[in-house]
């Protein structure tokens, strides 16, 4: 029975859930084994609008309310909810537990748990408990998870200058969760990947995960619990912000992994969905609950994070903690609109917060800021950026950050207007003959957003971009800006703005690279150029592979295959993508190591010679020499999915399934994650098949669509399945085919995402008639592939 009382009366009570099978309703059914036995558990995951299908209740996020929940349960199982019991009465086979009343809060934060769990437990300094639930006999793995939560908590109520304002926190793995967590008030709910680090199997990246998933619903305890949006169109206040936070405390407990440089990959997402035609907004409208789904996207989340960053750098960190202080202060146990945040902001800096922002929350897209020495001067010039290319219409404020030559040059201005020019003598104090000159010595660079704190892109005169280039072979740059630069010149080259001949002299530049967050995104650009170069110059690829290879084998071979010891998280994580790219590029000697280390894998599974770290990238070896008359590498990854308990695992292996190039195994592949053997959350993982297969996922999409939409239902889910199927094309036919298949068939839930799909299939068409057209094309990549390095 829920009670929920608002001010001063009860204005209502529920006492029936009804169970039902799939997950993607308001009460997750979800099933697990203990002693060999099948057993359930029930979760229910409220956010967005789903409590309104539990109880009747006013179900917006500004009614707030407080509850007082009583359950009848089986009196053998743990029952959780968001406050602690205050009585448990047992009569026969079932109990009533009641729980403390809470305080005001929404409806979508309201949640109950039922089911058998074992626990681990400790206290903040303040005195709250805190628990880590999770299926029987897995206890252990809830440790690391625990350390982080409760080092977390009092580092927020340090930030927010606010104690955490529950009793107990609870935090608990749900094998069966669509989400990767849920910040119900007091008792988080979390996908097992997100939650549980086994020492044995759980790689570096996984530990990561887990770190910043809890720092993230744990930012949102008093980010969205205590102050809480007032509509769905403020929602990235609460996602953005959360994912911001995440980093700030990641980064604060774990320095060495350095996640402020990872956070760049945020950035690039947001980046790269807000350069679509078909994006929106960050306060977006909602006009009706079942928009509000897909708008937990890379938008929400990436570039509301990203501005949130930028405004800090601009602000500095010291104010910006002092009026984010003032805020949560301001509107505990209320609801704010993303202006109460830069009234807040404003007050603390004396800085015009909400105009520099509102061009940037309130309009969709960002600018691309062209930068070009003419005449003595430096022109700048803000344009909206849009990946197909086109002229798009917008004008933000740009906070402009600059160096040049050094780190101890710099600049800053507000870029306000369409265009500025400044005198580079005045501007910098230097001469001119240090940016036109031949002469080596005095070839000093200028590099705009510096640290990549902005939320835009620049593009470089040919001039600038040379000296650039060099700086990078020089090792002048910091890996951020090394990141940033490499980007841009992608994102520039994709929206045909750029060659691709000169973007991949520009990888050139970083064949002795060694940062981390530098070459997972190098390898991700080869990863999309390899696949723009097999429609567009197939004759080219094994080319183009050479020269990738050429440039990952650098690092690869530093790092060795086997751990060294005492050697850091981030090389962990690294060693991992780069013999995943070698792998998938075809490099034989990487391919021919990781079977060898896999079948020893197969004979121990404690065997010192597969650590988890390298693990994908052996079974993405294993899966390159897969076909339909050589299948035993396939038939052994299965045999390990089914062997192991560890979601992690299963989730690694999932994801390399469909790094088959054989079509005929993808679709085996694809038949599989619909089984019973993969759980419905699970099923996206092996949906990035390899992009010889694409024609067969899509035939297989179309042909289950019923089935895969029935499954799917409602939820966000159902559009990864669309877009993982549909993006990977380059011809304008397939994009109209695809309009033509889903005219009947969208969903409110998929209906932008599938828009976006289509729209990146028009990039991709564009994209590869240009490089088409590139003469010179051929033999850059011919003389790239030879070079030796
Ligand atoms: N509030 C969300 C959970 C959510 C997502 C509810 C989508 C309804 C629809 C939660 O705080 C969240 O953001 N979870 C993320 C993980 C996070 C670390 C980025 C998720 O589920 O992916
Ligand atoms: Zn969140």
């Amino acid at each position: 029975m829920v009670k929920y009382v608002n001010g001063k009366g009860v204005i209502g009570s529920f006492n029936k859930f009804q169970l039902t099978q799939t997950y993607t309703t308001f009460l997750i059914l979800s099933t697990y084994e203990h002693n060999g036995e099948k057993k359930n558990m029930a979760v229910t995951q409220f956010e967005p609008v789903d409590a309104r299908r539990c109880f009747p209740c006013w179900d917006e996020p500004a009614f707030k309310a407080t509850f007082k929940i009583t359950l009848d349960v089986p009196s053998e199982l743990i029952a959780l909810s968001n406050m602690p019991i205050i009585e448990e009465k047992v009569n026969g086979h079932l109990k009533t537990v009641s729980y403390q009343e809470s305080p005001i809060m929404s409806t979508y934060l309201v949640a109950i748990v039922v089911g058998l769990f074992d626990y681990v437990e400790d206290h903040t300094t303040d005195g709250v408990k805190v628990r880590v639930y999770c299926q029987v006999g897995k206890a252990n793995q809830g440790k690391f998870a625990l350390h982080v939560a409760v080092k977390t908590l009092d580092l927020y109520k340090e930030y927010f200058a606010v104690p955490y304002s529950l009793p107990k926190l609870d935090m608990i793995a749900i094998p069966d969760f669509a989400a990767g967590a849920m910040e119900n008030y007091g008792l988080v709910t979390y996908r097992e990947t997100a939650l549980l680090y086994d020492d044995q199997h759980s790689a570096a990246a996984n530990k990561q995960r887990v770190a910043t998933v809890v720092a993230h619903e744990l930012a949102h305890q008093w980010f969205g619990n205590l102050v809480t949006m007032e509509w769905w169109t403020h929602l990235w206040l609460n996602e953005g912000f959360a994912t911001w936070v995440s980093y700030l405390a990641t980064d604060s407990l774990f320095p060495e992994w350095k996640v402020w440089n990872q956070f760049l990959e945020e950035s690039n997402h947001g980046l790269t969905l807000d350069g679509l035609a078909e994006s929106h907004p960050i306060e977006v409208e909602i006009n009706h609950a079942s928009e509000v789904d897909e708008i937990f996207d890379a938008i929400s989340y990436r570039k509301g994070a990203s501005v949130i960053r930028m405004l800090q750098s601009y602000l500095g960190a010291d104010c910006f903690q002092k009026s984010l202080a003032a805020y949560i202060k301001k509107h505990s146990c209320s609801n704010t609109k993303t202006e109460d945040l830069w009234a807040a902001l404003e007050e603390g800096s004396g800085e015009p917060v909400n105009n520099l922002m509102s061009s940037w929350t309130k309009q969709q897209g960002y600018p691309v800021v062209t930068v070009k020495v003419k005449d003595e001067k430096l022109v700048f010039e803000q344009s909206r950026f849009l990946s197909s290319g086109s002229c798009g219409e917008g004008q933000w404020i740009v906070p402009i950050t600059l160096c040049c030559g050094s780190y101890d040059v710099r600049k800053n201005f507000l870029l306000q207007t369409k265009t500025e020019s400044v005198d580079i003598k005045e501007f910098l104090g230097c001469s001119i003959s240090k940016y036109s000159g031949g002469n080596d010595k005095y070839c000093d660079w200028i590099k705009l957003n510096v640290d990549q704190t902005g939320f835009y892109r620049v593009k470089y005169d040919e001039d600038l971009a040379a000296k650039l280039r060099n700086a990078i072979e020089k090792n002048h740059l910091t890996p951020t800006d090394r990141f940033g630069i490499l980007d841009d010149a992608f994102a520039l080259s994709m929206a045909c703005q750029q060659s691709v001949a000169s973007l991949l002299t520009l990888m050139g530049a970083y064949r002795e690279e060694l940062d981390y967050t530098v070459l997972s995104n190098l390898i991700s650009i080869s990863y999309k150029l390899e696949r723009i170069a097999a429609d567009a110059v197939p004759e080219l690829l094994d080319n183009l592979r050479q020269f990738f290879t050429n440039i990952f084998q650098f690092a690869a071979e530093k790092l060795g295959w086997d751990p060294k010891p005492d050697e850091s998280h981030l090389d962990a994580m690294l060693r991992g993508e780069l013999l995943t790219a070698l792998a998938l590029f075809g490099h034989e000697q990487t391919i021919k190591e990781a079977n060898r280390r896999c079948l020893a894998f197969l004979d121990d599974r404690s065997t010192p010679v597969l650590p988890p770290d390298i693990r994908k990238a052996a079974y993405v070896a294993v899966m390159q020499t897969v076909n339909a008359s050589n299948r035993s590498g396939y038939e052994s990854l299965l045999r390990i999915y089914r062997e192991s308990d560890l979601s992690q695992e299963k989730t690694r292996i999932l994801s390399s399934l469909a790094s088959c190039p054989d079509p005929n195994i993808i679709l085996e592949v694809l038949n599989f994650l619909l089984s019973s053997e993969v759980r419905s959350q699970d099923a996206v993982f092996g949906l990035g098949v390899n992009w010889q297969a694409r024609e067969t996922a899509w035939t297989w999409l179309k042909t289950k669509w019923e089935e895969i939409s029935k499954i799917f239902d409602s939820g966000f889910l159902i559009g990864r399945f669309v877009s993982a199927t549909v993006s990977p094309f380059a011809s304008y036919e397939k994009a109209k085919e695809v309009e033509e298949f889903f005219a009947s068939r969208v969903k409110p839930s998929m209906a932008r995402t599938l828009k976006q799909s289509i729209e990146r299939v028009h990039i991709n068409s564009r994209w590869v008639q240009s490089v088409q057209k590139e003469t010179t094309l051929p033999d850059a990549i011919r003389e790239l592939a030879w070079r030796r390095y």
